[in-house]
């Protein structure tokens, strides 16, 4: 039973106006005393002619108390709905504990594939922070999806294509060291190719060769291909080091090179649809349509690029998959890249192009300087993961050097730590990191979070044996209730973050549990109340946990055991 749907049905005999648009109307009024849930009459009063004070007042003489609505009240424009809270609670709390790991599941959902492209990193080059974030970003939405029971595939298109592999395959032959390359692969790979650049300055050589060895690339020449797989293999081996530490898999590592042999037939297609326009020997979409600078589709050389490969990665994928969503998690740099994509295809005839979805993030930037590398700019992602886990260790000697597992722990917390900060704002919004703010234990940090889960686990523990059949009835306080009302909210939570491709709606929900856990954590006696009270809190307990550790699982973060 879904309280607002049966409070939407209830306005729904009375008024003139569709179900859906009640449900859509329906709010959580800001403050509690103002009720559970609130309609608003004001789109009423324009079809009746009469003020939504006056509707709000008729309506609420007309509903009676049952076992959802206790009372309804109106107050102004506004008829506000207190709902059984015994009832509601009862409902909630055995939804919770039914459904376990599937609670906030959607139906309907089964037969829709929603593919959701992340991380995507270039080969032979190092997987840095920035990665690391959309990374986490990427896969959270994938499992928010997941979770509401669509199809998903988790796509990595891998960066392995283009004229840079002619000249590292160049530098390999001249310079490239088997010892070394073997024992730190990416590094070594970026100073040969850093090298190449150098020397190229001075021998003018060196330009062609490297053009030539991607000539043999592209022509399939085996002593190139093996030489490029190499290096691709290498470099998988290493980003999947990290993808393993953040528990993270693809179900496909098809990047750009897969897509090369595709795009014969999206340039005959482009062609045919008289598409590409000649522009100084380039071949050029316009997209004035859409108020966009006009694609470039193949340069003036005969060359493919970047765009082509991803309009023909597109095709394929509608083809292989039939999406009904096809999600893009790549940073806000490439914003136009995507419209040009997806505007060339909308040219094209393809109505699902409007099913493509660019999902931008932004940077990372880090506030205690220390943690800027000593090469350059870019900080790898696994130094800050190293990081983490060495000061949560530290932490943690300090704290509870007792503690059971304590290397496992650390790299829960520590990894969590990380994953929160990048999930606690929106993903357009850059993220100024701080060690001292992500370990904290107090506030909003991913420690708090998982501190929540931890207490609340180590009470289900130390009960032993819990009363399924407790008398809920008893769960009568404040506390209590805001608990059992965010538990309701949680398929909420879901939706929004879904529709808005936002995991910072589940970080801001479990954050809120954990704060609603704790208060009622701190205020009442669980274990220690009598048996009646201890049996439903108990019970409140399991199903908190439960949520919890949905909410996290879907942020990529662990529960651990204890902490
Ligand atoms: N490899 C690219 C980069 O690191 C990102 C690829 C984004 N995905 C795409 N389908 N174009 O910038």
């Amino acid at each position: 039973m879904d309280f607002k749907l049966e409070i939407a049905k209830k306005i729904s005999g009375m008024v003139d106006m569709e179900l859906e648009k009640i449900i859509d109307l329906i709010e959580i009024p800001p403050q509690s005393n103002m009720g559970d849930y609130a309609f608003p009459c004001f789109q009423l009063a324009r079809v009746m002619r009469k003020s939504p004070n006056m509707i709000a007042k008729e309506l609420s003489e007309k509903i009676d108390k049952d076992l959802i609505v206790d009372k309804a009240e109106a107050a102004g424009g506004y008829l506000n709905f207190f709902i059984n809270k015994s009832e509601y609670t009862k409902y909630i709390i055995n939804d919770v504990l039914e459904k376990g790991s599937a609670y906030g599941r959607q139906i309907g959902n089964e037969d829709k594939t929603v593919l959701v492209e992340f991380s995507s990193p270039n080969i032979a080059k190092p997987f840095h922070v920035g990665h690391m974030f959309n990374t986490v970003i990427g896969s959270s939405i994938e499992k928010v999806f997941r979770h509401l029971g669509y199809k998903t595939e988790r796509l990595n298109h891998i960066g392995d294509y283009g004229t840079q592999f002619g000249k590292l395959i160049s530098a390999y032959k001249r310079w490239g060291n088997e010892e070394a390359i073997d024992k730190d692969p990416i590094n070594e790979l970026l100073k040969i190719y850093v090298k190449f650049h150098e020397e190229a300055e001075k021998d003018e050589e060196l330009e062609k060769e490297g053009r030539m060895y991607f000539k043999h690339l592209e022509k399939n020449n085996p002593d190139s291909v093996a030489i490029w797989q190499k290096f691709k293999d290498l470099s998988l081996r290493e980003f999947k080091k990290l993808y393993n530490l953040l528990n993270i898999e693809f179900d496909s590592y098809a990047g750009e090179s897969f897509y090369s042999d595709k795009m014969p037939e999206i340039i005959d297609m482009l062609y045919a649809k008289n598409l590409l326009v000649d522009s100084e020997g380039a071949k050029i979409v316009d997209l004035s349509e859409f108020n966009l600078p006009p694609c470039l589709v193949i340069k003036s050389d005969g060359a493919t690029i970047y765009v082509t490969r991803d309009l023909a990665a597109a095709l394929y994928r509608k083809r292989a998959y039939d999406f009904y969503k096809n999600v893009y998690v790549v940073g806000g740099t490439q914003t136009l890249h995507f419209k040009q994509v997806f505007g060339t295809l909308k040219l094209m005839g393809f109505e699902w192009a409007d099913d493509c979805e660019h999902v931008g993030t932004a940077l990372i930037k880090f506030a205690d300087k220390k943690l800027s590398t000593r090469k350059g700019d870019v900080i790898f992602a696994k130094e800050v993961i190293d990081e983490a886990i060495v000061k949560t260790t530290e932490i943690i000697e300090n704290k509870n050097p007792n503690l059971k597992n304590k290397e496992l722990v650390a790299k829960q917390i520590g990894i969590g730590a990380i994953i929160y900060t990048f999930l606690k704002n929106s993903r357009e919004r850059d993220v100024v990191f701080s060690w001292e703010e992500s370990l904290s234990f107090e506030g909003e940090s991913g420690p708090y979070v998982q501190y929540g889960y931890v207490r609340g686990n180590s009470i289900l523990n130390k009960a032993g044996t819990i009363n399924e059949n407790a008398d809920l009835s008893v769960l009568n306080t404040e506390d209590e209730f805001n608990l059992v009302k965010l538990l309701g909210s949680f398929k909420d939570a879901l939706k929004e973050s879904a529709e808005r491709y936002e995991p910072f709606v589940i970080t801001r929900y479990v954050t809120d549990l954990a704060k609603a856990y704790n208060k009622f954590y701190n205020t009442h006696h669980i274990l220690n109340a009598e048996e009646k009270v201890k049996d439903a809190r108990l019970l409140l307990t399991k199903a908190v946990c439960n949520v919890f550790k949905i909410s996290l699982g879907i942020l990529g973060m662990e529960t651990p055991e204890s902490m």
